[in-house]
């Protein structure tokens, strides 16, 4: 095998993404630990590697932090280093106060600054330098998200023996939204350098052609799933991505989690439902939507907090990003309302924990929860959805999901709501929590059907055969 400069194997398989599945905390005392990674990104995409033996580069997650290249768990990391400007301009700044915003919707305002930009064609430049050095002859690549869309052009100017593919995470908008970008053309053009551009849906494979055909001059290619860039053919395609599902399942069955789902209930006071949400705390997931419709059903009195309590359990997300603290102060204070109106000593109406919690403790939640509310304003995939299906081995819970998720194409026989309509939330999550049992379990059985069938290992099978990787080495002798 050959060597890199940094000494460990040049690899056959590369992820690429912001950040690592794994990221550095220092304590005040200066100690310092690794933790999981935040985000769906990382829930998908560490199964999926570990079972090929990759290599993944990405940011650790703090500022100015000197990290060699380590193995943990049988998967090789390799750091690349952000100075504590670049986390400010090209994380916090573009990516997230620019193109996250944008490609939601604008459902906040994004900002257009052009030090943010420079800051993120620097990074996207180091990161293509680091896949440079790690990846072997002939290696493919697999990058991965909105923080890195310069680097497959950047990548195939340094390697052009690599097989690059790269994939969004989050929504590709409407061509009318893209448009506001000042930098519309050089991200294009970013990830047509790329030989494989995957999305969640289809509607952002349409809303990229476009694109690539007015801003880049990409030409027609053979059938709809390919176009031409100076005659180099480049594949597009929607591959909705899923859960370690069978896993989860598993998890959801095992004796110390169903008896933590009945210690959650009894601890919430054996409340006849429990309503749940489960998210990063992040202004595109509507938390503020279903707080209102929860309020408004107990102010009208067809529920009582007496049989009907909501969790909320929300990830710490982007804390120094001004649009984050300022929802977060407003999810805060509408919990504080709630409680402070329909609340009795020791049983509050909503329980809300600004915390991430261990899998199997959210496995345990899930299983709890009757009414599983999903109402993001826009949402890539969502993942929290069905990882809610994995665990209702039992074909109770009902899921009440918002249509502007990417999951509700595949999840129709949720409770679908128009996250904008309060009234159609509120009723809808009525509904759910009023259907009847075999109502209710018809519908999970359907939902089940789905999931368990479409899990994360069938989705990156599909986009890395789109790609052209050859099968690992075990799997075709296996
Ligand atoms: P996003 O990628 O935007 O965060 P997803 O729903 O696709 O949204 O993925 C979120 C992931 O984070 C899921 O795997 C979910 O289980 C996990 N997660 C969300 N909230 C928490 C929490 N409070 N504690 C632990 N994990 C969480
Ligand atoms: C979403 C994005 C990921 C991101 C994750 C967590 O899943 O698609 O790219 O990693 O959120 O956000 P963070 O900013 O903490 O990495």
């Amino acid at each position: 095998m050959v060597e890199g400069s940094t000494g460990s194997p040049r690899a056959d398989f590369v992820v690429v993404a912001n950040r690592l599945p794994v990221d550095l905390e220092r304590a005040p005392d200066g100690s310092q630990r690794w933790k999981r990674s935040p985000g769906g990104l990382v829930t998908a995409l560490e199964p999926m590697l570990r079972s090929r033996e990759g290599a993944w580069i990405g940011w650790p997650g703090l500022a100015d932090a000197d990290v060699e290249p380590l193995v943990e768990d049988g998967l090789q990391l390799h750091p690349v280093r952000l100075c504590a400007q670049e986390v400010q301009d090209y994380y916090e700044g573009f990516s997230n106060g620019t193109l996250w915003p944008l490609y939601h919707d604008v459902v906040a305002p994004p900002a257009f600054h052009r030090h943010w930009w420079q800051a993120y064609v620097r990074v996207n430049q180091r990161f293509a330098e680091t896949v440079a050095e790690v990846a072997a002859e002939g290696a493919t690549i697999w990058v991965q998200d909105y923080q890195l869309q310069l680097l497959p052009a950047a990548l195939r100017e340094l390697r052009p023996d690599l097989r690059i593919g790269f994939f969004l995470h989050i929504p590709f908008p409407p061509t009318e939204l893209f448009m506001q970008l000042p930098w519309r053309r050089e991200i294009v053009e970013g990830l047509l350098g790329a030989d494989l551009v995957g999305f969640h849906t289809p509607g952002g494979v349409r809303n990229f052609r476009w694109l690539a055909t007015h801003l880049a001059g990409a030409k027609a290619g053979h059938g709809r799933n390919e176009i031409l860039v100076d005659e180099r053919p480049v594949r597009i395609g929607a591959f909705p991505i899923s859960i370690d599902s069978a896993a989860l399942d598993q998890l959801s069955r095992s004796d110390s989690v169903r008896k933590r789902a009945a210690e959650i209930r009894a601890d919430l006071g054996d409340p006849e439902k429990i309503v749940l949400g489960v998210d990063r705390l992040d202004y595109t997931k509507g938390i503020d939507v279903r707080l209102l419709a929860f309020q408004e059903l107990l102010e009208e009195g067809r529920i009582s907090s007496e049989d009907t309590v909501m969790v909320q359990l929300a990830t710490p997300s982007r804390e120094r990003v001004e649009h984050y603290q300022r929802m977060r102060n407003d999810i805060e204070q509408s919990v504080g309302r709630i409680n402070g109106e329909f609340s009795r000593v020791g049983f509050p109406a909503v329980h809300y924990l600004h915390q991430s919690l261990p899998r199997e403790e959210l496995a345990a939640f899930f299983l709890a929860a009757d009414v599983m509310l999903v109402t993001p304003l826009r949402d890539g995939m969502n993942l929290v959805a069905k990882e809610y299906v994995a665990c209702r081995h039992d074909l109770g819970g009902a899921l009440v999901l918002s249509e502007f998720a990417g999951a509700a194409i595949e999840l129709a026989q949720a409770f679908q709501v128009n996250p904008h309509d309060t009234d159609g939330v509120k009723n809808t999550l009525y509904e759910a929590l009023t259907v009847t049992p075999e109502e209710g379990r018809k519908r999970m059985k359907a939902l089940r059907r789905q999931v368990m069938t479409h899990d994360v290992d069938r989705w990156a099978r599909s986009f890395l055969d789109a790609l052209g990787m050859p099968e690992p080495v075990d799997a075709r002798h296996g």
